[in-house]
C-alpha cells in the first residue's frame, strides 16, 4: 500500500490501523533546535479524540503521543519525530457479526477489490482513526507556523442545512459542534441529535482560513498551492469537496465582481487587495491575503436505522449497524483539517526559506567559491593550449599574445572591469604564455 507518505521537505508518514495495538507519525524534515511545546500536541489530540461529547463517537480513546524520537529537552534533535498513540478501547466484536456484509458508504467494499484483503474491525486504514496520526504531526507544523506569526483556524460552517450568520472566533470551542455562531451552534447540536434519534446521521461544511500567510507559498504549474491544499483535505475520510475563495459561487459571478481590485498598502508596504474572493491565491501563488477555503463533508456512513446490502458472496441482506459511531463527524474534522493545512503551509513556507535563503550572503559567498574554481579550471585549460601551441609551433607565443592586447581591453573595458584589475590579469597571462 502506497500513499502514505506526504510532502515534500516536511515530509509525514502515518501508520497503523483502527483496530491495532498503536497508530503512529513520523515526522522527517524537522530542523534541529526548534523548541516544541508537547502539551500543544496533547491538546490538539483531545480537540479530535471520540468521546468528547454526546454529538460524537463515545470510543473512549485518551489519544496520549508517546514522543519515542526527534525530540529532547523540549527541542527538535533535527532526527526523524516518531509519535505513538495507543489503540486503547477497541472493541472489534462490534464488527463480528457483520464481517461478510458490504458496509453502504464504507471502504470495505473497495479495499476488498484492491487487496483482495480487508481488516474489517473498524476501517482498518480508512478508519477516522488515522487521522489522529495527521493531527499529532499536524500540531508540531502548527507550532512552527506560530513561530513564524501564522495561524490557523477552522470551524464548522455548515451543518445539514444550517448555516453560520456570524463569526466569533472566541464561540468556536465553546460549543460541541465548532461552530463561530452560537445561535447557529444551538440549532446544529438540535439537527443532530433529531438525526441520531432516528439512527441516521448528517454532514455539513468546514471553513479553514490561514492568517498572516505571507505572500509567495506555492508553485505555479502542479503544486499550486490550491491544489496542494485541495489534495490534503480531500485526503480526510468523508471529505467530498473543496473550494477556494468564493468557490462553486465563482462560477455565477462576473469578471467585474469576482476581480479582487488592488491598493498600495503604505503601512504594510505592500500591495494588497480590497476584496478577497480568489481566498489569498493566484497564479496558485499566495498573494499575501487570508486564504480561505471550505470543504463538504459527507453524512457519516455508520447509522443504527436499518440498511439493505449484499454479503461477499451476492445475497441481499438486511442489517443495522452496531458499535460506536459519529453521527457528524463535522465537529471532529476541524482539527483535522486545521492539521492537513498547516502540513501544506509548513511545506511550502520551507520550500520558500530555501528560494529566499538562496538570496542571502551565505548562498553569494558560496556563488563565489564556484567561480573561483571554474577561475582556476579554465587558467589550467589555458595552459595546456599554450603547452600544445608550444609543441606545434616554434614562433613565439607572446607574440600572438601581444596580438590579442588589443582585442582584450577592448573586452574588459565593454564590461566595465576596472582597468586595475584588467592590467593586473593581463600581466599574469602574458608572463605564463
Ligand atoms: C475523525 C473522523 C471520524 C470518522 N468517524 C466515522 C464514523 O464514526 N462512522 C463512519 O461511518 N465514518 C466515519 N468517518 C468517515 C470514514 O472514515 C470514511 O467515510 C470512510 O473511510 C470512507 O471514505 P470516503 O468517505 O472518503 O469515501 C470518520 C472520518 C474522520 C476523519
Amino acid at each position: 500500500m502506497s500513499g502514505n507518505l506526504f510532502g515534500e521537505i516536511f515530509r509525514v508518514m502515518t501508520f497503523g490501523e483502527s483496530h491495532g495495538p498503536y497508530i503512529g507519525v513520523i515526522i522527517d524534515g524537522v530542523q534541529p533546535g526548534v523548541p516544541i511545546d508537547l502539551l500543544g500536541i496533547q491538546d490538539e489530540l483531545k480537540r479530535r479524540r471520540p468521546g468528547q461529547s454526546k454529538l460524537v463517537s463515545p470510543r473512549k480513546e485518551e489519544d496520549r503521543a508517546e514522543i519515542v524520537s526527534g525530540i529532547f529537552e523540549g527541542k527538535t534533535t533535527g532526527t526523524p519525530i516518531c509519535i505513538l498513540i495507543g489503540n486503547k478501547d477497541q472493541r472489534a466484536g462490534d464488527y463480528k457479526k457483520l464481517q461478510h456484509v458490504l458496509r453502504p458508504g464504507h471502504a470495505s467494499s473497495t479495499f476488498l477489490q484492491k487487496y483482495g484483503i480487508f481488516d474489517y474491525r473498524g476501517g482498518g486504514r480508512a478508519s477516522g482513526r488515522e487521522t489522529a496520526s495527521r493531527v499529532a504531526a499536524g500540531a508540531i507544523a502548527k507550532q512552527l507556523l506560530q513561530q513564524r506569526g501564522i495561524k490557523i483556524f477552522a470551524y464548522t460552517y455548515q451543518i445539514s442545512n444550517i448555516e453560520i450568520e456570524t463569526v466569533d472566533l472566541t464561540e468556536i470551542e465553546k460549543n460541541p459542534v465548532r461552530a463561530p455562531d452560537p445561535k447557529a451552534a444551538r440549532k446544529m447540536i438540535k439537527a443532530i441529535e433529531n438525526a441520531q434519534k432516528k439512527g441516521d446521521s448528517l454532514g455539513g461544511i468546514i471553513e479553514i482560513r490561514v492568517l498572516n500567510c505571507p505572500a509567495g507559498l506555492g508553485e505555479p504549474v502542479f503544486n499550486k498551492l490550491e491544489a496542494d491544499l485541495a489534495q490534503a483535505l480531500m485526503s480526510i475520510g468523508a471529505v467530498k469537496a473543496f473550494e477556494m475563495g468564493d468557490g462553486f459561487k465563482a462560477s455565477t459571478m462576473k469578471g467585474s465582481q469576482f476581480n479582487d481590485q488592488f491598493y498600495f498598502d503604505r503601512k504594510a508596504k505592500r500591495f494588497r487587495t480590497k476584496t478577497n474572493h480568489a481566498g489569498g491565491v493566484l497564479g496558485g501563488i499566495t498573494n499575501g491575503e487570508e486564504l480561505v477555503m471550505r470543504i463538504a463533508v459527507k453524512p457519516p456512513s455508520s447509522i443504527s436505522k436499518k440498511q439493505q446490502s449484499v454479503d461477499y458472496a451476492g445475497k441481499t441482506i438486511g442489517f443495522k449497524i452496531g458499535g460506536r459511531h459519529d453521527p457528524c463527524i463535522c465537529p471532529r474534522i476541524v482539527p483535522v483539517a486545521e492539521a492537513m493545512v498547516a502540513l501544506v503551509v509548513i511545506d511550502h513556507l520551507l520550500m520558500q526559506e530555501r528560494i529566499t535563503e538562496q538570496k542571502g550572503i551565505p548562498h553569494l559567498e558560496s556563488m563565489i567559491r564556484t567561480i573561483d574554481t571554474q577561475l582556476i579550471l579554465l587558467l589550467k585549460q589555458r595552459l595546456n593550449l599554450i603547452e600544445n601551441i608550444k609543441e606545434r609551433s616554434d614562433k613565439p607565443i607572446d607574440t600572438k599574445i601581444g596580438k590579442l592586447s588589443k582585442d582584450w581591453y577592448k573586452k574588459t573595458k565593454t564590461i566595465n572591469l576596472p582597468p586595475k584589475l584588467s592590467n593586473v590579469l593581463f600581466e599574469i597571462l602574458t608572463k605564463y604564455s
